[in-house]
């Protein structure tokens, strides 16, 4: 795992829109938001065994209003690497990292929707708990679920 460079913004871009997550349009302004800037934000990026581009990103932020609270702002995992433990060990990774650094809470924001079953199955797994639900956020018919761990 290495910290995100602009030289892997196209890389970036392929894995979330080949997870699910963005179409390539939708996608266009990871490239900079994924820099660290001044959200204090922490990119890391894992490169694939078989060159193919990007195993894995993963992304977090504080949340600026709260006390020693983080955004778990998005993690994935490339479709054909899914359900080999990628994923549990880059959430341990983030929360191992907030900790070090005195960190008390970890939020994650995810969709209610059917494509995302798995994906809520994943938080739960790893001890997140779901607090929250808002009906029609991201849009009609996709609810916000969110989950947090203490750290
Ligand atoms: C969510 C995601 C990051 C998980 O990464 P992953 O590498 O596939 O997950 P892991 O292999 O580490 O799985 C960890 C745990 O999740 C759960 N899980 C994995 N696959 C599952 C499945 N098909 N059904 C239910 N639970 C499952 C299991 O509890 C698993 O633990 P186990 O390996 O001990 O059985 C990945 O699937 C992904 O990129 N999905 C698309 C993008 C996405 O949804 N991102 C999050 C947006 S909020």
């Amino acid at each position: 795992m290495r910290a995100y460079a602009t030289t892997d913004g196209l890389a970036v871009v392929d894995l979330v829109v080949a997870a699910g997550m963005f179409s390539r349009e939708e996608a266009g302004f990871l490239p900079d938001e994924l820099l660290p800037g001044d959200g204090g934000g922490t990119c890391l990026v894992e490169e694939a065994e078989d060159g193919q581009g990007l195993a894995s990103v993963l992304f977090y932020r504080p949340e600026e209003a709260a006390d020693r609270a983080y955004d778990l702002t998005m993690i994935a995992v490339r479709p054909d690497l899914q359900g080999d433990g990628r994923g549990a060990a880059l959430m341990r990774h983030a929360e191992e990292d907030l900790r070090r650094r005195g960190q008390r809470l970890l939020v994650v924001r995810t969709s209610g929707t059917a494509q995302y079953d798995r994906t809520r199955a994943f938080y739960r797994s790893l001890g997140y708990a779901e607090h929250a639900r808002i009906p029609d956020y991201w849009t009609d018919g996709d609810d916000l679920v969110l989950f947090t761990k203490r750290l």
